[in-house]
């Protein structure tokens, strides 16, 4: 029987079969995406994670790989897959020294946060980093290629890996997390599990670049702007000042709206967006004034301000799931495209339309309200379509998991989907890993 198999792996403590000790591993964040778990298993190793996969692979079970559970496209929970093991990572969470050369190994079951410490500990930082920090895991953040806030800077999760220990479906354990930086032998097989949210293989650690601390001398603008053409003019008129940008978000009046803060500015504007730069305050002010023929702004220099500033970004997530369970989406588009299409969004949609995102990138997180079930599909697909029409993506960062695979073919050729299919296929011929996810 597999479950005595798992037990006799990873230990009975770490094989839950119990309803009420599956329940959180069932359901995703934003409460849209749920499934039933035969078990949720915790390998506490590399070698017993390889094991679990191979038992259920000689099962035929499907499984289900989990980190966080902060990602948000239904790609980390068993919706639709039935009888599934959730295999969770969360005990894969060592930190091993930070290198000479400024890279460190982690588990993939360590979170955002803890790399984080780990590194300034060490003098250096990690450039990643959002709002999940505290529970997103770097193994998940790799397999989503995940962006946040510093992308700008630093670059998404493709940028931060330098080499994967992973184990395929087989039960194989891949390793290429030692050894030079300086490494060219081959296909590059941690960069093929970056993005492929749980299909081709499970990463138990991660090697990471690591960055030089962001300056303690920073200063945060949160701008009120007329429209986003003015936001994206602002964002370049500070880029040609030489402004040394540490972040560039937006944030939308509707999204602005939902926050129990207080209102930032006396007036309320169209779009807010928050710069953050290197640098002082009154710098800052040096390049915002002249950019600035209609808004408002309020900076800050001091940590404490920054983090108030800041909380008018980071707290829109939660703010919008407390109005209702969202459709979210996660689109990019060229810059120049993002003022008519972030105009279009609410009237294609059909619905209560909540829009935030990442100005730097054209990434805009599309939060579909009040629509009845029977309505979701019809919105994304006019959304999704509407996006892909412009060159967009539509996944700039969260991936593409059970809730956009329909859509993948609207920005992916047939050829390119018929590769995916080989790599997957390859990699994990029984199809036990995450079905339902990325490719349908
Ligand atoms: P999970 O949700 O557990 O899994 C995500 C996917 O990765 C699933 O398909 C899963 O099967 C796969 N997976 C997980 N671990 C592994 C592994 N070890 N090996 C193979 N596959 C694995 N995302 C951004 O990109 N940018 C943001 O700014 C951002 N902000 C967020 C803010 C909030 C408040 C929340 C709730 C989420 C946010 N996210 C953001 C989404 C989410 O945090 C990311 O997608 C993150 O990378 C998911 O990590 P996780 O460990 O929670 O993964
Ligand atoms: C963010 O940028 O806050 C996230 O990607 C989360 C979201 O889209 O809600
Ligand atoms: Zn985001």
């Amino acid at each position: 029987m597999l479950e005595s198999a798992l037990c006799s792996v990873v230990g009975a403590e770490h094989v839950l079969t119990d309803p009420d000790l599956k329940a959180s591993a069932e359901v995703d964040w934003t409460g849209r995406w749920r499934g039933t778990a035969r078990a949720v298993v915790r390998p506490g190793a590399p070698g017993e994670v390889a094991a679990v996969l191979a038992a259920c692979a000689a099962a035929g079970v499907p499984v289900v790989p989990q980190g966080g559970n902060t990602g948000l496209v239904g790609g980390g929970v068993p919706a639709g897959v039935d009888g599934a093991v959730v295999l969770s990572t969360r005990r894969l969470s060592g930190l091993a020294p930070v290198a000479a050369d400024g890279t460190v190994v982690a588990g993939a079951g360590a979170t955002i946060a803890a790399v984080q410490a780990h590194a300034a500990a060490a003098g250096w930082q990690f450039g990643m980093d959002w709002a999940a920090r505290d529970s997103a895991t770097v193994g998940g953040a790799i397999a989503t290629n995940a962006g946040g806030l510093r992308v700008l800077r630093w670059g998404p999760a493709r940028a931060q890996l330098i080499g994967a220990e992973l184990a395929l479906a087989g039960g194989e354990l891949l390793s290429r997390v030692d050894g030079p930086v300086k490494d060219s032998t081959g296909f590059d097989l941690s960069g093929l599990l970056c993005g492929s949210e749980g299909t081709l293989g499970v990463l138990t650690r991660v090697r990471l670049r690591l960055v030089p601390p962001l300056p303690a001398g920073r200063a945060v603008a949160l701008v009120g702007v007329p429209g986003v053409a003015a936001a994206v003019a602002l964002l370049g008129a500070v880029r040609r000042a030489g402004a040394d940008l540490a972040a560039a978000e937006l944030i939308g009046d509707a999204a602005l709206g939902l926050l129990d803060l207080p209102a930032p500015l006396p007036d309320r504007w169209p779009a807010y967006v928050l710069l953050e730069v290197v640098g002082g305050a009154d710098e800052l002010a040096g390049m915002l004034a002249p950019a600035l023929d209609e808004g408002d702004a309020v900076l800050a220099a001091e940590p404490g301000d920054r983090a108030r500033l800041w909380r008018y970004r980071e707290d829109v997530t939660e703010s919008i799931s407390r109005s209702g369970v969202p459709v979210k989406l996660d689109v990019s588009v060229p810059l120049d495209r993002l003022a008519d299409i972030w105009a279009a969004l609410p009237g294609t949609a059909g619905t209560r339309t909540v829009l935030f995102g990442h100005l730097a990138e054209g990434n805009v997180h599309v939060n579909l309200l009040d629509l009845a079930p029977a309505e979701e599909s019809g919105a994304v697909d006019r959304v999704l379509r509407l996006v892909a029409g412009t060159g967009g993506s539509i996944s700039a960062e969260h991936g593409i998991g059970r809730a956009k695979a329909p859509w993948l073919p609207l920005t992916r050729s047939a050829a390119e989907l018929a590769a995916m299919r080989a790599i997957k296929n390859a990699l994990d011929p029984t199809g036990i890993l995450n079905p339902g996810v990325l490719l349908t």
